[in-house]
């Protein structure tokens, strides 16, 4: 799209659009080889090249959407002070410097959406908005049907209670119980400290689908790009 050319260069992080303005009129911009001084001019970034002094502005990023099956170990941080590991560590050869929506646990696995797009990263973690999330969770000993009908209308935890949440018992394992539970919160630790609360703590979690975005046959520390369908899809979720 063209836009005046003072614009394009404020966009793209150069100055302020006053002082895109003086480095115009001193000479300093050339739009495909050509020395522009006119303030009046419209380029469109995506097909010109342009220079200030000497050197092409930077294009806009392409954004990027990465689906991570985090193996439990990992944090889903960019950077740790403590230089434990993160999902950073895990996707190599992606030039862009994407960050993680949202978190899980240092010990919880599962899918992670990882994206340079903050727009619509914070749209998809906006409590008003919060895509659903299910989780597999092992937890110690069968939760009673008195609990699971409580994890499922929502339990007071100490910030607060919980948003109705699907809750459905996969397997008994041992005496313990396998656990699909679906919430739309982002709270820290919130499943743990459900379960917790209700009398049967994890034992383990995994984070199954996000959204749409389901595991699948995904393996733990595999990771792949959204498809344009995909990144639809979530895009419209926002808009809800
Ligand atoms: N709930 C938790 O307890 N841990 C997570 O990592 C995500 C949700």
């Amino acid at each position: 799209m063209e836009e005046r050319l003072q614009k394009v260069l404020a966009h793209a992080g150069v100055a302020s659009r006053r002082s895109c303005e003086e480095l115009i009129l001193a000479g300093k911009v050339k739009v495909d080889g050509k020395l522009i001084t006119d303030l009046g001019i419209k380029v469109d970034p995506e097909k010109s090249v342009i220079e200030v002094a000497g050197k092409p502005i930077p294009g806009k990023e392409q954004l990027i959407y990465i689906l991570l099956y985090k193996p439990a170990g990992f944090l889903s941080t960019v950077h740790d002070p403590q230089k434990r590991r993160t999902v950073m560590d895990l996707i190599h050869g992606v030039r862009q410097r994407v960050y993680p929506v949202g978190r899980l646990d240092y010990d919880t696995s599962g899918l992670i959406l990882l994206t340079n797009d903050g727009e619509l990263a914070n749209d998809l973690i906006h409590p008003s908005r919060e895509v659903e999330k299910t989780y597999r969770a092992l937890v110690k000993g069968i939760p009673t049907g008195k609990c699971l009908g409580e994890l499922a209308k929502g339990i007071m935890l100490e910030d607060g209670k919980t948003a109705p949440a699907q809750v459905r018992v996969k397997k008994i394992i041992n005496g313990n119980a396998l656990v699909d539970i679906t919430i739309h919160e982002g709270r820290n630790r919130q499943v743990r400290r459900m379960f917790q609360r209700v009398g049967n703590p994890v034992i383990r979690l995994k984070r199954i689908a996000f959204g749409p975005l389901k595991i699948g046959r995904m393996k733990p520390g595999e990771w792949r790009y959204l498809t344009d369908r995909e990144v639809e899809i979530l895009k419209r979720l926002r808009k809800k």
